[in-house]
């Protein structure tokens, strides 16, 4: 097979050379649990404690607001299913929760299994852009309403929602704020007291770190549950022996990221809308002004984005068909459907994600190699009109 050409990076990244080289220790020679009282558990307590702490500063927060987890989806679990057991112990009657139609399947289905437990969810519409109306946050919010839960950027369609003006709202109107980042983090500030937040969801894997580890920021004062019960790790917030390898790597890929590398990825994913565009009837699905760095999001209308994935990975070339979580289920995608598009748009699209590795090389390549690809699948397409 022909070169790898990776652009699956919001599905997930290649691990950094010096995040590995970081981890590697933790492996071989400095294996301690972080818990033992000897000197080897303190050699991975610190390093445990480094990890939090450039982490920590990366948010604007303190480390002690940092808990680590297995990755996006249990921190989202935690900070939702956590807050509503709490409010739920104390009797105070709030279990209304408000979230988006364009939220990552582990929000949604938390939600929803939130729902059989007691839970009123809320599911806020988008505009065409995939942009939430914060006078709709306004509107939704009830007496009873304990949290709102929003995509930061979204994994589809990039969409990057305005969650200073939500953080305004939902201090003023005394709700937790909730985001989930997973895909934002450190390619677009964020900064816990500036933008009010109590709660904000991260993982390594989408920024070159390790697979499987993540966090939780929770606010000094949050109330929330454990959703885990075993020896107390974590401030008691998630019981289970530490991942020092995964943390070590976590805060090494937080503390190498650049904004210089985010800013050459927006060059050429600016780039790379240009040329994408000069094909017949493509078009970018998600905001142009308000998108993550690394996004493209395209439809072209009346070709399946199945075969053009299929036909560009003879090139070597890996791309994505909508959320790679969850391709498996074959379901047509929910953010596509929620910014109003149709069947064929929904099936016609593709998704590219960047990362520090791509280059305009490898754009050309992709653009040289899609071409024919279109062309050939056009001439077969019943929809094809032209
Ligand atoms: C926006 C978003 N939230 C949550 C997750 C889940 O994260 P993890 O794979 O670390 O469980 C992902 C990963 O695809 C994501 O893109």
């Amino acid at each position: 097979m022909a070169k790898i050409i990776y652009l699956d990076n919001a599905a997930t990244t290649q691990t950094d050379s010096k995040v590995l080289g970081k981890m590697l220790p933790s492996f071989t020679k400095e294996y301690g649990n972080a818990s033992s009282s000897h000197f080897f558990g303190k050699q991975a307590r610190e390093s445990i404690e480094k990890a939090r702490e450039i982490i920590a500063k990366k948010l604007n927060s303190s480390p002690e607001e940092i808990i680590f987890t297995s990755g996006g989806t249990e921190s989202n679990n935690l900070a939702l299913k956590g807050l509503f057991f709490n409010s739920r112990n104390r009797e105070l009657g709030k279990n209304h929760i408000i979230t988006t139609k364009i939220e990552h399947d582990c929000i949604l289905n938390t939600c929803k299994w939130l729902e059989k437990q007691g839970a009123k969810v809320t599911y806020l519409d988008v505009d065409n852009q995939g942009l939430v109306n914060p006078k709709e946050i306004v509107s939704a919010i009830t007496p009873s309403t304990l949290v709102v839960s929003i995509i930061q950027g979204n994994n589809e369609i990039g969409t990057l929602q305005d969650i200073k003006e939500i953080g305004k709202i939902c201090k003023k109107k005394g709700v937790y704020f909730h985001i989930d980042a997973c895909q934002s983090f450190t390619k677009t500030p964020i900064d816990v007291k500036k933008h009010n937040l109590d709660l904000v969801t991260i993982n390594a894997h989408k920024i070159h770190g390790p697979k499987g580890v993540g966090a939780l920021f929770i606010k000094k004062g949050t109330k929330i549950e454990a959703l885990l019960n075993g020896g107390g790790h974590e401030r008691g917030l998630r019981s289970g022996t530490e991942n020092t390898s995964g943390v070590i790597g976590f805060g090494e890929a937080v503390r190498i990221s650049k904004t210089q590398d985010i800013n050459k990825i927006q060059k050429l994913r600016d780039y790379f809308i240009k040329q994408l565009l000069k094909i017949e009837k493509t078009k970018i699905n998600g905001s142009l002004k308000n998108r993550l760095a690394n996004n493209i999001n395209l439809s072209f209308g009346d070709i399946e984005g199945e075969a053009i994935s299929s036909h560009l990975e003879n090139f070597g070339i890996v791309i994505s068909t909508g959320s790679a979580c969850a391709s498996h289920t074959l379901k047509k995608s929910h953010v596509l459907k929620a910014i109003g598009c149709n069947d064929l748009e929904i099936n016609s699209s593709i998704r590219i994600s960047l990362s520090k590795y791509n280059t305009k090389t490898h754009v050309d390549y992709f653009i040289k190699k899609l071409k024919p690809v279109v062309k050939t699948l056009r001439q077969m397409s019943p929809y094809a009109t032209t």
